[in-house]
């Protein structure tokens, strides 16, 4: 089977109008303690990339109205957005909450999320799960069918909605349909585990372009494609495939972060402080060296072996100790699944190992912190930091990664990465690892703190231009494009 193949963004290729459809939406309405109704817009790099493009071209959105307030404020389940200027409609999709346990805690995140991160032992395929997963994507057929004018191209986003192309397909069979898959493809081998393997990607191949972050997803992808569908034509060269009556072209196209904004934002931060809110009940001096995580708290993220890592990096070099300390800024999230609970124990159970073996009364090691922390802190917590360590197990990308970079301005900063996330196979410049190599992890924070001042620098350079190359702006123009030349 051939290579993945890339795309070049061309002139004129995103549409006037589109309809993209996620689970999570850009703006949800919620009621605050005194019944308020207050807007919150999402983070993440989904958002981030589209809401611009959507401001800007128009159309609809469609997504899970799972804000409290979300129905209350909308007509017909559509609320012009964004709330102070609105440019385009959010369609609400209402999920009840068995429909939210099967179809978002079941299927997609017991199912195909440790599938996709070839975690198969964490995969519960509960039956009930499977048909409420088939449900919502029908109704998600459904409120598209109702919002979508006639040419107007429709983009799938994600992991919960592969059954949707099909469905709509069924109902629109001129349509342009689009696809980007923000998570790992795994490997045939283990995507085999899936009950419903076929199906799902039945109902991808009713799209017309399939994205994903690595050439080597999209590669993978095919070889699925391949070894369920005997009859289906794959030409290698394009990443096309051909199957029935449809026609799909399967791409790399790898979604960065908004470079500018993060540079602005770290540029505009007042360090010191968000240092001292950060470290300030830590007994840590506010000027000792910052390592840095950020992550959900999920357990692709590979945070106890860091976490273990640096025990084992204290325990062998004590003039380490309180030389540096390490902030975890955690994020608590799918606390309605139990591996998800029992993640973020095991978590807060080696951060105090780890502070109760090591801690003095004036050196704090770990600051973990579940803060919700607003862009610009953040911007400013990653240019306090003069090493980042990201070592997921698996990630379609970690745009993590890729902030951190551009983040530092100041032209120091490391980045310890697992050489088995998406974001390895584009920057260059990081001190990569194996995510479950513990010793390794240590080497890798240990070098990272004593590097020259060169060697600090011509890394980060290389990894600022890798974060360049793949800035957001393009990710939207290189999607389309792919679809032009089908
Ligand atoms: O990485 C996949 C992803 O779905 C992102 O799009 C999203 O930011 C993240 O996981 C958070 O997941 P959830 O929507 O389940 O909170």
């Amino acid at each position: 089977m051939g290579r993945g193949v890339s795309v070049t963004a061309q002139d004129g290729a995103v549409p006037d109008s589109l309809v993209v459809v996620s689970n999570r939406e850009p703006y949800s309405h919620e009621r605050d303690d005194d019944g308020e109704i207050r807007v919150q817009s999402a983070a993440g790099g989904l958002t981030s990339a589209l809401d611009p493009v959507m401001q800007s071209r128009g159309g609809t959105w469609v997504a899970w109205g799972s804000g409290d307030a979300d129905m209350a404020v909308a007509d017909e389940g559509i609320v012009e957005v964004p709330p102070s200027d609105p440019t385009y409609d959010l369609k609400r999709v209402p999920l009840s909450d068995a429909a939210v346990q099967g179809y978002y805690y079941g299927y997609a995140n017991q199912v195909l999320w440790p599938l996709c991160h070839e975690d198969t032992g964490r995969m519960w395929a509960e039956p009930a799960y499977w048909e409420q997963y088939r449900a919502v994507n029908e109704q998600f057929a459904e409120a598209v069918d109702t919002v979508a004018d006639a040419g107007q191209p429709v983009w799938f986003q994600d992991y919960h909605l592969a059954l949707t192309p099909r469905l709509l397909r069924e109902r629109r069979r001129d349509a342009t349909l689009l696809q980007f898959w923000h998570i790992p493809w795994p490997a045939p081998s283990v995507f085999r585990h899936c009950p419903h393997s076929d199906a799902l990607l039945d109902g991808l191949l009713a799209c017309d372009v399939i994205g994903f972050h690595t050439a080597a997803y999209a590669e993978q992808f095919l070889h699925c494609v391949d070894s369920a569908f005997s009859a289906a034509t794959i030409d290698t060269d394009s990443g096309t495939v051909i199957r029935g009556g449809d026609r799909t072209r399967v791409v790399a196209n790898p979604l960065g972060i908004d470079v500018g904004g993060v540079r602005d934002r770290a540029r505009a931060a007042d360090v010191a402080s968000i240092r001292e809110t950060v470290l300030g009940g830590s007994r840590s001096d506010v000027s000792i060296r910052l390592a840095l995580g950020v992550e959900r708290l999920d357990y692709s993220k590979g945070i106890p072996e860091r976490i273990e890592a640096l025990g084992h990096l204290w325990d062998r070099r004590p003039d380490l100790r309180g030389e540096f300390t390490y902030v975890q800024k955690a994020s608590r999230t799918r606390e309605g699944i139990a591996a998800y609970r029992r993640y973020r124990a095991d978590v807060l159970d080696a951060v105090e190992r780890v502070n109760d073996r090591f801690g003095t009364d004036d050196w704090q090691p770990i600051v973990y912190t579940e803060a919700n922390l607003d862009n610009e802190t953040l911007a400013g917590l990653y240019r306090a930091a003069e090493v980042a360590v990201v070592t997921p197990h698996r990630d379609g990308m970690n745009l993590v990664a890729h902030e951190y970079p551009a983040a530092c301005v100041d032209g120091d900063g490391s980045l310890v990465l697992s050489e088995l996330a998406g974001a390895a196979t584009h920057l260059d410049g990081a001190l990569t690892v194996n995510p479950h190599d513990i010793n390794a992890i240590a080497d890798a924070i240990e070098r990272a703190l004593e590097l020259d001042e060169a060697e600090t620098r011509d890394r980060l350079s290389r990894l600022q231009h890798g974060v360049e190359a793949l800035d957001s702006s393009q990710w939207v123009a290189r999607q389309f494009s792919a679809g032009q030349s089908l």
